[in-house]
């Protein structure tokens, strides 16, 4: 008997040494110590034995038994072990290792210098205002002190809408963004500064011009606003924009809604406003100056379409184009203009 027992500890000894899962390790257990296990029924037979031998039977019994539960335990353990093991390797990250991002875009160039714009306007008290794209010959032309058929109305090249004329005239896609205005001047209580920025649309496409282009514009109007006035906000631009080594330069003009007019050219980056680098002409600007913007004091007829009392009041003007400038700041080396939107994402991933 005492053999038989020793046997089946061997005989489960041997088994569990070959288990590799929780449920063929627990069958073995059932196998052996379960209720109609092979341990239980060995043990059938001890009844039949004498008192002293049942006792001795009985100890060694019990001591196979806790001997199998022991390598039982042991074995569970070993299991646990190995599954963990095995989750750990499975599962196992570096999280210190970069993730992997959705690709993501940036902002057109120019819309990135639209906001560098307003700040830089913000800083001096200037608020932006909103430029409707699409508006009547009364606020285009009209009321800037171009009358219907005059000669000036046609530097504008300027896209008419197909639709009926109304009491302002026809409709048409605004070819500069000086349409704001006498808006302006009608919405807003004065004093005020105001800077817009849109888009403008012109029947011209060619290296240098693309049909449709950005604009921005200042409109200050004030009690004693004067050209130095002008200066100042234009010269606070362009130091804040191209650098504090750039000078502007005024040279007279003529646009029907300021008076005086001018246009503004900025000192050339590339050859320090001279003209030439290494004695040779410059590339850049061949002269020294980069033509930049229109400006001057806003006509008082303009400011009386406006609604505003010229004997109080006096206002300046400019407007300067995005493209040009942005592109004249980063020396881009843009051939065509109309490059810029052309959705060629290896030309804007480069700004
Ligand atoms: N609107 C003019 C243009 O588009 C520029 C300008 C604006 C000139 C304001 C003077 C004052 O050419």
């Amino acid at each position: 008997m005492k053999k038989e027992l020793e046997k089946l500890k061997n005989e489960f000894e041997g088994v569990i040494k070959k288990v590799s899962d929780k449920d063929s390790l627990e069958k073995l257990k059932n196998e052996f110590l379960g209720r109609k296990g092979k341990v239980k029924s060995l043990m059938k037979n001890v009844a039949s034995l004498a008192d002293e031998e049942r006792k001795v039977i009985g100890k060694i019994a019990n001591e196979i038994k806790d001997a199998i539960e022991v390598s039982y335990g042991l074995k569970e353990k070993e299991l646990e072990v190995q599954e963990y093991a095995t989750i750990v390797d499975r599962e196992w990250m570096d999280v210190t290792q970069p993730g992997t991002f959705a690709e993501q875009g940036h902002l057109h160039p120019v819309t990135k210098t639209i906001y560098e714009i307003e700040d830089i306007f913000s800083k001096i008290g200037f608020t932006r205002i909103p430029v409707p794209e699409v508006d009547w010959d009364h606020y285009a032309f009209e009321t800037l002190n171009m009358p219907k058929d005059h000669p000036a109305r046609d530097d504008w090249e300027t896209f008419f809408i197909d639709a009926p004329e109304g009491k302002k005239g026809k409709l048409v896609v605004i070819p500069h963004v000086s349409n704001v205005q006498v808006r302006a001047m009608e919405d807003y209580e004065l004093p005020f500064r105001a800077l817009y920025i849109g888009r403008s649309y012109r029947r011209q496409s060619d290296t240098s011009h693309s049909p449709m282009f950005h604009q921005f514009e200042i409109l200050m109007i004030d009690e004693g606003v004067n050209f130095t006035h002008l200066r100042g906000v234009i010269e606070h631009f362009v130091h804040s924009y191209f650098g504090p080594d750039r000078s502007i330069r005024l040279r007279p003009h003529h646009f029907r809604f300021t008076e005086p007019s001018f246009e503004v050219d900025i000192s050339c980056g590339l050859c320090s406003g001279t003209g030439e680098l290494d004695n040779i002409q410059c590339k850049m600007c061949k002269e020294g100056w980069l033509e930049l913007a229109g400006a001057g004091m806003t006509h008082p007829n303009v400011l009386k379409a406006g609604g505003v009392d010229t004997k109080k009041y006096t206002a300046l003007a400019f407007a300067f184009g995005i493209e040009r400038t942005m592109m004249m700041r980063a020396g881009m080396n843009v051939d065509d203009i109309r490059t810029l939107y052309k959705n060629d994402l290896r030309f804007v991933r480069q700004f």
